[in-house]
């Protein structure tokens, strides 16, 4: 995420603006939107990524004029068109609609543009009209994972993993403050001050989070993480060496054998990513249930259940958390259980499920190293259920999970799996974990890249026994690899 703070607005335009003519001809009130705009830098283009074919348009400099005659068509349409009903009305019609609009506007005002312009108005109000605005063309690509918006005139999205500055823009804060208001009515809430915070999720999946002023003191700003967005396989993670070939073999056979699995890593450094990799190893067969806060995971067995949690509503009513949907779970015969990332209370039903029979579940958690994640998982079980003496919650722990992996994200903007690290046991007052595999950094060469080299730790692993029992071979040589990376 950005940190970038707002470039401070410059004096309003000395011009009357074209809204203003229209309005006072028309003898209408100005509305909100139409007010003469505030003169605006056009978008810094050397910062924007690679020009996007939705939104890179000849009007970069005249983006003022373009806003007003957009929001003076959609307002001469509200005239001739029912609003309400133009979503029962057919595309085609709104289109013409809006097209005679446009032409008469451009005809009016003798505002020369070419039909390739023309036709890009229409598109936008259109957007405006059906749609969510500046919004719809980032929506079409499915190429971008992340829409970003940190105010109305910055909006990053996220690309491969990169995130960038695009040229989309919304009118002013009361424009962006609108499309909220849309998204939020299409799930039947409300956003205002008194509930400045809000979550939703749009029809296609892809969840929103919003939040307004007063908690957002730039104007609102608006987040959406797309449903159904490309998620990195594990053949990608080999080929941009997140992993080496051995460690991955050696972790499939670990999924194969039901091994309990836990991802440890920080925000976004790859734990979502590697769990939906490593789940793809649990055979066809398996029946398994997966329950996320938002849906990311990507299976492709037959038996998938996905369950996602539901915040509650204005009157804090109808929430459902993990752990509901975990103990609902379980009663649902399930063979594998898996949480997107585990940070509560659904710790302990994870627990107990894990020794009752539920083997082979992974899940996802919040932490800098493998010791780290185990301290965390047991502080998350004591908030759930005070009672239970500490040693018992370690020797569950240790009994439970077999296997950490940690992902970490590197300075240089890759990610790595770091340790591969098995549970042996208890020592004192903390779960003892030995690496199988890990990323042995070397420096840093002179284009500011990481090098260093992934390698076997040199202990034979205790999990071989579980392996062999389950007839789960390993390829020969699998702890002799060593992989350099940019040395
Ligand atoms: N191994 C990887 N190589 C390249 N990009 C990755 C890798 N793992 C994750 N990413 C990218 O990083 C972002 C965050 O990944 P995610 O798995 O959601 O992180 P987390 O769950 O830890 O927050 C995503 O955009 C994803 O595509
Ligand atoms: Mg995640």
């Amino acid at each position: 995420m950005s940190t970038d703070s707002n470039t401070p607005e410059q004096s309003p335009a000395p011009r009357p603006s074209l809204a203003q003519l229209l309005a006072a001809k028309n003898n209408q009130t100005v509305t909100k939107s139409a007010r003469p705009a505030a003169k605006r830098s056009a978008p810094d283009q050397e910062t924007h990524g690679p020009r996007h074919p939705a939104t890179a348009g000849g009007f970069a400099r005249n983006t003022d004029r373009y806003f007003e005659l957009k929001s003076e068509i959609h307002k001469k349409l509200i005239g001739v068109l029912d609003l309400d009903r133009v979503s029962s009305i057919p595309k085609e019609r709104v289109r013409s609609e809006i097209g005679r609009v446009v032409e008469r506007l451009l005809d009016d005002e003798r505002v020369p543009m070419t039909t390739a312009e023309q036709n890009k108005i229409v598109e936008e109000v259109l957007d405006e009209v059906l749609g969510l605005g500046p919004l719809e063309p980032l929506l079409k690509e499915p190429s971008i994972s992340d829409i970003l918006v940190n105010s109305y005139n910055k909006v990053y999205i996220e690309r491969m993993g990169r995130l960038q500055l695009t040229p989309v823009r919304f009118r002013d804060n009361g424009h962006l403050l609108h499309i909220i208001e849309k998204i939020v009515a299409q799930v039947g809430r409300r956003v205002d001050e008194a509930q400045p915070i809000v979550d939703a999720r749009l029809q296609d999946g892809s969840r929103v989070n919003a939040i307004i002023p007063p908690l957002a003191l730039d104007g609102p700003s608006l987040s959406i993480r797309r449903f159904g967005r490309h998620v990195i396989t594990s053949e990608e993670m080999l080929a941009n060496r997140t992993i080496m070939p051995s460690m991955l073999q050696f972790l499939a056979a670990c999924v194969q054998a039901k091994t309990t699995i836990l991802i440890s890593g920080g925000t976004g450094s790859g734990k979502t990513t590697t769990l939906n990799a490593l789940s793809r190893f649990i055979p066809g067969e398996e029946r398994i249930i997966t329950i996320e806060d938002t849906a990311e995971l990507q299976l492709q067995q037959r038996h998938v259940v996905k369950f996602e949690t539901r915040p509650a509503n204005l009157t804090k009513e109808g929430g459902i958390n993990q752990r509901m949907l975990v103990r609902t779970a379980l009663r649902m015969r399930p063979d594998r259980i898996v949480v997107g990332e585990c940070r509560g209370a659904e710790a302990l039903d994870m627990l107990q499920a894990m020794n009752t029979g539920v083997e082979g579940s992974m899940t996802t958690i919040h932490a800098n190293t493998p010791r780290d994640a185990f301290s965390r998982l047991e502080a998350m079980i004591l908030m759930a259920d005070l009672q239970i003496p500490t040693r018992v919650i370690l020797q569950q722990l240790a009994s439970a999970i077999k296997m950490v992996v940690q992902v970490s994200r590197l300075q240089d903007g890759s990610r790595k799996i770091i340790n591969i690290s098995e549970v042996i046991g208890i020592k004192e007052d903390h779960i003892e974990v030995r690496d199988v595999f890990f990323f042995e950094r070397v420096g840093v060469n002179a284009e500011g890249k990481v090098q260093g080299r992934f390698r076997w730790s040199g202990e034979a692993p205790k999990i071989l026994h579980r392996l062999k029992i389950s007839g789960i071979g390993l390829p020969d040589g699998v702890f002799d690899e060593v992989l350099n990376v940019n040395l």
